[in-house]
Formats: C-alpha cells, sequence, structure tokens
C-alpha cells in the first residue's frame, strides 16, 4: 500500500472522514491511527501536536476522497487563526488542482459547481493579505498541465485585480470562477491535439483555437457561472491589437476580465515547462511582454503585473 502525507490542520474538528488515517512510525511502517467511523476530536489533535505530529497518512487510493473533504471544509480551514498560513497555502493548492484535474476529466454540472467553490476558497485566502499570494506562488507546479495551469490563472488574475483596487468579494469570485475555467473548453479538444509533443497543424491549430467557444458552451449548461465569469473563458485569447481569437475583439472591446485573464494565461505559459520549451523566469518573461508583447496586451494592466511580481 502507498501513502500520502496530509496536514492535520487540514481536518476541522469533530468532523467524520469517508477514510482511514494512519500514523508513520519507524522504519517506513504505516499504522491505522482513526478508522474511518471515528470523528476527529480536539483531544485528538492536542495530542498529536503535543507529540509534535503534524501529518497523518492516508492511502494513495483515498487521495481523491481527501481532496472532496478538505474542499467542503476550504472556508474554515481558510479562517482558522490556528493554521499557519504557507499551510492553508498548501492545503489549497491541492485541493484546487485536484478538483481541476477531475473537472477536465469531466466537465459536468456538480463539478462546475465545485469549482466555483474552490474559487471562492482562493479569493478568501487571497484577501488575507499580500503574502498569501506569494505563498501560493511557492506551490505552484514547475510542470505545465491544462489543470495546475487553471490554477495558477486564477491567483495571478485574483491578485491582479486586487492590486487595480477590486477588493469586493463579489467580483473577484466571479474573476476567480472565470479564470479557473478559462481552459474548460480544452475538454472538449481531443487529446491527441492537447498532448502532442511536436507543433500542431493547421488543422489542429484551427481545433485548438475553439475552445473559448468550448469553454462558454461548457459554462451556459449551468446558471452557476455570472455572465462576468464568462469574460475570461471567452476572451482570454483575444489581443488588444484585435488580432487574436474567437471573436477578433481589440481594446476595451475586450473586458478588463478578459484581459487581465491574459496577462495571466501568458504569463503562466512562458514561466512553466512546456514539452518544446523550458520555463523561463519571471524577470525574463516579463520583460519579454513589456518589449515584445505590447500590442497584444493592455500595458497598463501590465505595469501593474510588473509591480506586483516585483515586490517578491
Ligand atoms: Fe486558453
Ligand atoms: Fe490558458
Amino acid at each position: 500500500m502507498d501513502f500520502t502525507p496530509v496536514y492535520i490542520a487540514s481536518f476541522p474538528l469533530d468532523s467524520f472522514v469517508d477514510f482511514d488515517l494512519f500514523i508513520k512510525q519507524e522504519l517506513n511502517r504505516f499504522v491505522l491511527y482513526r478508522s474511518k467511523e471515528l470523528p476527529f476530536t480536539f483531544e485528538a489533535r492536542e495530542r498529536l501536536l503535543y507529540n509534535k505530529i503534524d501529518c497523518l497518512y492516508i492511502q494513495n487510493s483515498d487521495k481523491r476522497k481527501y481532496q472532496h473533504f478538505v474542499e467542503t471544509n476550504l472556508t474554515s480551514i481558510i479562517a482558522d487563526p490556528n493554521i499557519a498560513s504557507p499551510k492553508k497555502a498548501n492545503i489549497l493548492y491541492q485541493a484546487s488542482a485536484s478538483m481541476m484535474e477531475e473537472l477536465l476529466e469531466k466537465p459536468e454540472l456538480g463539478n462546475i459547481e465545485r469549482s466555483a467553490s474552490v474559487a471562492k476558497g482562493t479569493v478568501e485566502y487571497l484577501l488575507q493579505g499580500r503574502q498569501s499570494f506569494f505563498n501560493l506562488l511557492t506551490f505552484s507546479m514547475h510542470d505545465y498541465y491544462t489543470y495546475s495551469h487553471s490554477v495558477h490563472v486564477c491567483t495571478y488574475a485574483v491578485a491582479l485585480a486586487q492590486t487595480l483596487g477590486i477588493t469586493e468579494s463579489r467580483m473577484l469570485n466571479e474573476l476567480a470562477t472565470g479564470a479557473l475555467l478559462h481552459d474548460i473548453g480544452k475538454s472538449h479538444v481531443p487529446q491527441e491535439i492537447i498532448q502532442k509533443k511536436g507543433p500542431l497543424t493547421g488543422e489542429e491549430m484551427e481545433e485548438m483555437k475553439k475552445h473559448p467557444d468550448y469553454g462558454l458552451h461548457i459554462a451556459e449548461t449551468t446558471d452557476i457561472i455570472s455572465p462576468l465569469a464568462k469574460f475570461p473563458i471567452i476572451q482570454h485569447q483575444e489581443k488588444i491589437d484585435g488580432t487574436g481569437y474567437p471573436n477578433g475583439l481589440a481594446g476595451d472591446e475586450i473586458h478588463i476580465y478578459g484581459r487581465i485573464t491574459a496577462i495571466a494565461d501568458v504569463f503562466d505559459a512562458m514561466t512553466t515547462n512546456r514539452s518544446y520549451q523550458k520555463a523561463q523566469n519571471f524577470y525574463d518573461t516579463l520583460k519579454f511582454l513589456v518589449n515584445q508583447r505590447s500590442s497584444h496586451l493592455d500595458m497598463k494592466l501590465l505595469m501593474e503585473f510588473v509591480k506586483l511580481l516585483g515586490d517578491r
């Protein structure tokens, strides 16, 4: 059996979990600590922390069950003053990435609802201060996968919106949900195109370019996705000079949520490892975008993004 560590902090007190928890002993032996029908009590947590144990283990086969559990408790985990902020970032990042992975596999109603609640959790965490943003960045994966990319784009987009003075939760939640879902349409693009290592043929490119429309179509299957949250999905490939797709919109015709998401999108794509290109560092990427992509991106927003990352 293989095991995965989980933070004790991710279990709200007296919560019931539907998976067994194990403790690691010497020589990598895993012993059952708490079977699934027992609640996680205050005393149990104190006893573990007293013994300087802040991690328990779950069987790998229970990973998704665990992530679902974390997801439903995200708000209380993020609000808990007893959990250190970097730990919250780690728990939130794992939960978001795992949810997105499932959603891209199955872009159906229940999973789309989950994305809105994970987006809300991300906003709640990012509203706790600038350091939250940097904490989330430290857990970001270095290789490019559509699911982790989606989580990163959401983080960058919300942080950029905050620097622009957008601080109302409702506004940020809508942006976060849209940014998280910006590439959801890729779930309708054939896998051999998504995973192709070399450059795409003209025909494959045409299919790939349909992903904003596919995404909008998915978003429109539910009324959970508000009109504002649709802008990141349908407009993140539009360019300021009107050369983008799918609608060739220019300048202010692109909603600010579309322009924010476009910056977050290209920045993350360049700073993670792709099959055909190694990740660039933050500094070189920002320099490239300012010098070479000024006709594609909203320069005013891009300069705010430079300042945001410069604070690091
Ligand atoms: Fe995209
Ligand atoms: Fe993207």
